[in-house]
């Protein structure tokens, strides 16, 4: 049976070409004190192409490959994994390692070695093609990658072989394949988002004056690890009161006060998705005048440019939007004045709204993918990319008026409002994955009450 993962092998190699290898590195584990690591999490292209998630691991794709076994017979090398060895000892520390035949016996895996042969069989593999595949910037791999190009080089030449003289990033061949997403991902991304749904909604009912940000966080916790999520799919935040307008407050430590408004901005992450929610409600269930009218400018700004995803609108197009009506509301609200199109220009909401509105969502929070593309601008230019089916992105305007912001009234300051929802793109249009959150104020006032 051909699984998820060698079907995506298959297709890079279709767009690679016969010439080009490629090489994904897990994520290097990091020291977090003394003897204790941070946890692991395996890089997302080593999981995309093998769903193998150990540490100290080295995928390489090499279609011109072969390597020799102890007699002298060649044999085909397209799909090379590095992996920890079997080892009884640390087994007993740190649980189980396939270890070199599993990865052939279940991951696929053409060859397999231990991760200490990685330098003597890198050249190996990598000679006869003419580019790599891979994204520097990994600096202790980085320089062992060039090692092992330079090795092949030195030998090839010598053999009439090709080396490689080029570096190809991911983000032209792998990327472009992650950006669309499989009915196999969606799944897992639909999962995601419901069971996120379900802690958000749990976040809404507990909070109260009294309550502490940590103790959201933790309903927020409990409830992606009871439903199976592995973890969050980022550091979630939680911001009460002027907390709320720190776009990436991480303390949580605030204890809630009547007249505040939470802001929660938290997702779990599910068989190596992502899902990406904001939602922003009032700690004693019940939205003041002044919170009401900026909570419904970001909705009418979200809901605007929910409104427009379909195939052939950018990311551009929402943002602009989303400024759009912001930058009007704002007008309304007596915050700005002046005339609408000119503060739009003279991007006057900056203060208020200082972020973009929205990203590429995968098994990355902030997903792979180009953002632009050449054409649209004309020739020679670079466009923001035209949506296809397939593709997620998340939708999260905001306003934002900290405790100092004095070219706003007072009576705003203090606030922060962002919403934010998952939106797939469909073949006439748009899904929103994250839809079964309470969004409106009478929503949201009912959940709070609940
Ligand atoms: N939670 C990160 C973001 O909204 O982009
Ligand atoms: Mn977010
Ligand atoms: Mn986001």
């Amino acid at each position: 049976m051909t699984t998820p993962f060698a079907a995506r092998r298959e297709r890079l190699l279709s767009s690679i070409g016969p010439r080009t290898a490629a090489v994904f590195v897990a994520t290097p584990t990091a020291i977090r004190n003394n003897d204790v690591e941070h946890d692991f999490r395996q890089d997302s292209d080593v999981f995309y192409l093998t769903g193998f998630d150990e540490p100290d691991t080295v995928v390489v794709v090499a279609p011109q490959a072969t390597l020799k076994d102890a007699e002298g017979k060649s044999s085909s090398a397209r799909f090379t994994m590095f992996v920890r060895p079997k080892d009884p000892e640390r087994e007993i520390w740190d649980g189980f390692r396939h270890g070199v035949d599993g990865a052939k016996k279940d991951f696929g895996a053409d060859a397999a070695f231990n991760i200490e042969e990685l330098s003597r069989r890198l050249p190996e593999l990598l000679a006869g093609h003419d580019a790599v595949v891979y994204r520097w910037g990994n600096k202790a791999f980085d320089d062992r990658l060039f090692a092992a190009i330079n090795m092949a080089r030195r030998t090839s030449g010598r053999n009439g072989m090709a080396a490689p003289t080029r570096i190809i990033d991911p983000v032209e061949v792998l990327y472009e394949h992650r950006l669309r997403k499989s009915r196999d991902e969606l799944d897992s991304m639909r999962r995601a988002c419901a069971i996120t749904a379900e802690a958000h909604k749990r976040a809404m009912q507990i909070a109260k004056p009294g309550t502490y940000e940590f103790e959201l966080e933790a309903v927020l916790l409990e409830t992606f690890r009871k439903h199976g999520s592995e973890r969050p799919a980022y550091g979630s935040i939680v911001g009460s009161g002027p907390n709320a307008t720190v776009l990436h407050y991480r303390r949580n430590d605030r204890k809630l006060e009547d007249g505040d408004l939470v802001l929660i901005d938290a997702g779990c992450e599910y068989g190596y998705y992502a899902s990406d929610v904001t939602r922003t409600f009032p700690a004693s269930g019940k939205f003041t005048d002044t919170q009401r009218a900026v909570y419904e400018a970001v909705l009418q700004a979200q809901m605007a440019c929910i409104d427009m995803v379909k195939p052939g609108v950018t990311q551009g197009d929402l943002h602009n939007k989303a400024v759009e009506v912001l930058t009007k509301k704002l007008l309304d609200l007596g915050i700005l004045t002046g005339d609408a199109e000119e503060l739009v220009k003279k991007e006057a909401y900056k203060p208020f709204y200082m972020h973009k509105t929205g990203h590429w969502l995968g098994m990355d929070v902030h997903d792979v993918g180009a953002y632009f593309v050449p054409g649209p601008g004309g020739e020679g230019k670079m466009g923001h990319r035209p949506l296809e089916p397939g593709m997620v992105i998340t939708i999260e305007p905001g306003l934002y008026f900290g405790i100092g912001a004095e070219s706003a009234p007072e009576r705003f300051r203090g606030i922060g409002v962002r919403i934010e929802d998952d939106i797939l793109v469909t073949d006439n249009g748009h899904e929103n994955l994250t839809s079964a959150i309470p969004k409106t104020i009478e929503e949201v006032e009912r959940a709070c009450r609940a």
